[in-house]
């Protein structure tokens, strides 16, 4: 008896020991080192981003099968990854974090599996999969199951697409074709001067194209934030991007088939005076349509998604009357509005996920047209264009719009027109809505006339004037039902609100297919 007592003790003893070990990963010194580097190791990182006490570990225990190169000499408990599930404010995630100190986070067969073994737990669940990514790539000692690991995660990140919210942080090195996890994946947030991503790193490119730039010049957040676009939220360091995690889960809902988070809300103020004086007198004059924004939203609500990115259009989550919703705006204040390649991708992405995941659209619309020139035809803005009507053509979720001023031409029409879908449009009595400004037009269908005129200038000016009176405002879209009310603009915030509680059960369906072919 006494022996069988001892046995017991030696085998929790034992248990308490793999545990303890496993909580240190490649060691003190590596640690230090991660440390030293001003980056947190992958289980603080995760401590961090849990609520207290909540995070359970799954596969603590995991070590790799490699024999060559003398692995078998060097074994770490958990490979390289800290996989399993928690809660943040209280609801469910799954999370996997890379351990840079366990061979440079490198991914093996066994990595890979556990990170394959969490992501199903979470689609079983229906719960967003969070990667916080820190890694060296493939596992070089062991070729190609490491590849083949790769794989595997991108065909689960694939089929999780629209299921369940996926989030990548990139904490260190993400390279190679370890990048395309995370670009499947909906969202990456990048930290500056710590983290890079790039298919190709500055060795490579110095020997192929003779150009030389640091790793940070080629793939660091600041790059990936504002001019390829791949990060949609960049952070001074590891704790704000953490927090930033946080913030993005509480707009997002758990899967494909559950509500928005929805708040309680008190109805207090409604009625917001100062949207009266946000547009200006003269129509070629910007503003910031983010004044707008968070003139209408519940206050302080507003968390702008690619902030630093295609500019002359903005994103976003926000509350309104304490619903989570989307919001898409064109920004007067960079190249007028005006719809370009990159803002069509970045609106286009953005109400896709939204529509994934059933977050009602908002749209403000002050749009002068597309942006001409070479360098747009050239690069396809047809072709990207189209990705962002296609995008809100399809979407079946509440979809309403304000037209704060222009809505001028194809943007018109993309821009969440009641032709395509949207439920309830509205237009400020500033609105203007045609096929083009009053200047242009009247330049083509009076040509002739003015021409003709002895003083060219004022004929001009007299035929602009007679467009303008009769195009440039609502009404003319209002006669015909495309505007649904002309609303005074302190009025927004509480049509709105009614309006998204109106289409709280709208169902919406496509017609059956496979899938569609938007655009790429
Ligand atoms: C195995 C790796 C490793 C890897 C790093 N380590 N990368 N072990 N496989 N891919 C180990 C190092 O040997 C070292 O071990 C520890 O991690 C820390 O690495 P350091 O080099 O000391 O760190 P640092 O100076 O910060 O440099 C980090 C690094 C560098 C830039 C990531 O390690 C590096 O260039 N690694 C190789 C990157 C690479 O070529 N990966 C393959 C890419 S191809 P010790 O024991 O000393 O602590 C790829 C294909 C994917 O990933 C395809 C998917 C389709």
């Amino acid at each position: 008896m006494v022996h069988l007592q001892t046995l017991i003790m030696s085998k929790r003893e034992q248990l308490l020991k793999l545990r303890e070990e496993a909580q240190l990963g490649g060691g003190a010194d590596r640690i230090a080192s991660q440390h030293k580097k001003g980056k947190l190791t992958a289980r603080e990182r995760v401590h961090f981003l849990m609520d207290e006490g909540s995070f359970e570990e799954v596969g603590s225990m995991v070590i790799h099968r490699s024999h060559d190169f003398g692995m078998e000499e060097q074994q770490f408990l958990g490979d390289g990854v800290i996989t399993g599930y928690g809660t943040v404010n209280g609801r469910l995630v799954y999370i996997f974090s890379q351990d840079f100190t366990v061979f440079g986070g490198s991914l093996s067969e066994t990595h890979a599996e556990k990170i394959c073994k969490i992501m199903d737990m979470a689609m079983k669940a229906g719960a967003p999969i969070i990667g916080l990514n820190d890694s060296g790539g493939a596992r070089i000692q062991e070729g190609v199951v490491s590849l083949g690991g790769y794989a595997d995660i991108f065909y689960r990140n694939t089929l999780a697409s629209g299921v369940i919210p996926q989030i990548s942080a990139i904490l260190g090195p993400c390279a190679g074709g370890a990048v395309y996890s995370p670009a499947i994946t909906d969202f990456i947030m990048m930290v500056e001067n710590t983290s890079y991503m790039f298919v190709t790193g500055p060795n490579v490119v110095k020997t192929v194209t003779h150009e030389e730039v640091t790793s940070e010049e080629l793939g660091g957040a600041s790059v990936h934030g504002s001019k390829s676009g791949v990060a949609q939220f960049t952070s001074p360091n590891e704790v704000a991007c953490i927090n930033q995690i946080k913030k993005l889960l509480s707009y997002v809902p758990e899967n494909c088939e559950v509500k928005t988070p929805h708040l309680h809300y008190q109805p207090t103020d409604e009625v917001r005076e100062v949207l009266k004086d946000i547009i200006p007198e003269n129509a070629n004059q910007p503003y910031d349509m983010r004044e707008v924004i968070n003139g209408v939203i519940d206050e302080g609500t507003w968390f702008e998604v690619h902030q630093n990115f295609a500019e002359n259009i903005v994103v976003g989550f926000a509350r309104l009357g304490g619903r989570s919703i989307g919001i898409v705006g064109n920004q007067p204040s960079q190249l007028a509005g005006c719809l370009d390649i990159h803002a069509s991708q970045k609106a286009a992405r953005f109400v896709r996920f939204c529509d994934c995941f059933n977050i009602p659209l908002l749209v403000f619309e002050d749009v002068p047209g597309f942006l001409p020139g070479t360098n747009q035809e050239w690069n396809a803005i047809i072709t990207n264009g189209a990705k962002l009507l296609y995008a809100f053509c399809e979407a079946t979720v509440p979809r309403i719009t304000v037209i704060t001023r222009k809505a001028y031409g194809g943007a018109y029409d993309v821009m969440n027109s009641k032709h395509i879908g949207a439920d309830l449009n509205y237009a400020w009595p500033s609105a203007e809505i045609a096929v083009m400004g009053a200047k242009g037009a009247a330049e083509i269908i009076f040509k002739k006339v003015i021409d003709n005129a002895n003083d060219k200038e004022a004929k001009m000016q007299e035929k602009t004037d007679e467009y303008a009176a009769l195009f440039a405002n609502p009404y003319r879209a209002a006669e015909r039902g495309f505007i649904d009310e002309v609303i005074l603009p302190e009025e927004t915030r509480a049509k709105l609100i009614k309006g998204f509680k109106m289409l709280e059960n709208k169902v919406a369906n496509l017609p059956r297919k496979k899938h569609g072919n938007i655009p790429l």
